[in-house]
């Protein structure tokens, strides 16, 4: 950029009190245009809400106010087309954005910066940005949680083995587990929704650090840019990122769930269990072995926790000791917080996709939940029921489970005298519980697994997305 005969700097916009150039290494190192680019809408979003608020208050007349505008829209444009030039002498998105404008409309462009400062522009940018970035991403998970229970709705009686210590523990029904990851997933919904409460306070005003002299309507500006108010603190606002932190925060814990839900369909979709065929186009092929299919789409999924765990360690590590007000540091703020935004937003879409077209093998889960003894728990509540002290039910129980294990049967395969010799009181009717069907539809309560249940809870779940806005 040209610098006036009186200024030496190579920064026409804070060169004044400069005596030399900066260090071409030193530019290029503290300039954050390579990445904060991203920010130009909303950058230009806030320029539009100051110039209108400065007009309004009598800083700008209303021909500067035009000229203005007009220029914003044009860069804009220029931006969206790909014609803009960004430069890195320029430093950042907002000085990019200036020069350009006074390059464009002359005297008036430099007028925008009045009463402004690229500290509380910045604050105010990232939170534009976030706060439509978090919208998107619970469109996302919206579509992935109305996908969950569509893949529930079906299998609400599909009986599976349930697992404690992945060791099989008792029957539970297939719609009942999805549904268990919906709850995981509305919760991690509900953490962003909130987080974008605390988020929605505008710092424009704050100037660099302790307001402005100039009669600025911060009121009007927030209710333009369709923030809740104005920032209470401009120390505060300028300075502190926790919203971010926040927002990793929440993704950190969102991408923990899905590792969890990944680890069961990668462990599902394995010849070993053989629980649920994952459609073709969320898999690849090895290239050395012909047979294999592999699950690339949770396993990724599974992976990319790695860096949103690390970014919200380096968020909290960058804001960790910081004095007021506003530090350099927080420039550091943008690449962990933008790579958490795509990587959260990428795994929730590449989930929705794939969630209701998994294509559970019924007869598979039936049969596993057949084995390992897992209906042992209902003989122990049958013999409680008939009046014997639940430890030695238990007891009973395990002597029995002993004898199917020998002879490699199940409870329900045993004869009734062969069950007897571990407790008189066992009865032809304990038949009715050692079957799958009579295990699940006992457990018959708000938050069971029974098939009923799982009907009702479907049916709450939608009322609740709806109630969620989702
Ligand atoms: N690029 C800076 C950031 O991302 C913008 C604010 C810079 N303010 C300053 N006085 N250097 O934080």
């Amino acid at each position: 950029m040209a610098s006036k005969p009186d200024n030496p700097s190579n920064n026409a916009l804070w060169g004044g009190r400069f005596t030399e150039s900066t260090d071409a290494f030193v530019q290029a190192f503290t300039a954050s245009v390579s990445f904060d680019q991203r920010l130009f809408q909303e950058d230009i979003e806030g320029s539009r809400a100051h110039a209108r608020m400065l007009c309004r208050v009598g800083v700008l007349t209303k021909t500067e106010q035009a000229l203005i505008l007009k220029g914003l829209d044009e860069i804009e444009a220029e931006i969206t087309a790909g014609t803009f030039t960004w430069s890195v002498e320029r430093e950042d998105v907002h000085m990019n954005i200036e020069a350009r404008l006074t390059e464009k409309i002359g005297e008036a462009g430099k007028k925008l910066h009045t009463g402004r400062s690229r500290n509380d522009q910045i604050a105010t940018d990232i939170r534009l940005h976030l706060r439509s970035e978090t919208t998107a991403i619970l469109a996302e998970i919206s579509r992935l949680l109305h996908g969950l229970l569509t893949l529930a709705e079906p299998h609400t009686g599909t009986i599976m083995p349930g697992f404690t210590h992945l060791q099989t523990a008792q029957p539970v029904t297939f719609g009942h587990h999805v549904l268990a990851w919906f709850e995981m997933i509305l919760r991690d919904a509900g953490r962003l929704i909130d987080c974008q409460r605390r988020l929605n306070m505008m710092p424009l005003g704050a100037a660099a650090l302790a307001g402005t002299s100039y009669p600025i309507d911060r009121h009007f500006t927030a209710e333009l840019l369709g923030f809740d108010a104005p920032t209470e603190n401009s120390l505060d606002a300028v300075s502190d990122r926790d919203f971010a932190i926040e927002f990793c925060a929440a993704a950190a814990l969102c991408m923990t769930h899905f590792t969890r839900i990944a680890e069961e369909l990668v462990l599902w979709t394995s010849a070993q269990f053989d629980f649920i065929e994952l459609p073709d186009r969320f898999c690849t092929g090895s290239s050395i072995m012909p047979q294999k299919k592999n699950p690339d789409v949770p396993e990724l999924v599974r992976g990319k926790v790695g860096r949103v765990n690390g970014h919200l360690i380096s968020l909290l590590t960058l804001m960790k000791s910081q004095p007021l007000a506003y530090n350099k540091d927080n420039q550091e703020d943008k690449e962990p917080l933008f790579d958490t935004i795509n990587t959260l937003r990428d795994s929730v879409r590449a989930f929705a996709d794939m969630m209701p077209a998994i294509k559970p093998k019924t007869d598979n889960m039936r049969n596993a939940a057949q084995q390992g003894f897992s209906t042992a728990t209902d003989l122990a509540d049958y013999l409680v029921r008939k009046g014997l002290p639940f430890r030695d039910a238990h007891e009973v129980v395990g002597q029995a489970v002993r004898l199917g294990v020998d002879t490699q049967r199940d409870l329900s395969e045993m004869s009734l005298t062969e069950l007897q010799q571990f407790s008189p009181i066992i009865d032809g009717d304990v038949f009715d519980v050692l079957t799958l069907e009579g295990s699940v539809a006992a457990r018959n309560h708000f938050g069971g697994t029974a098939p009923d249940q799982v009907k009702q809870a479907i049916q709450r779940a939608r009322q609740r997305l709806t109630e969620a806005g989702l």
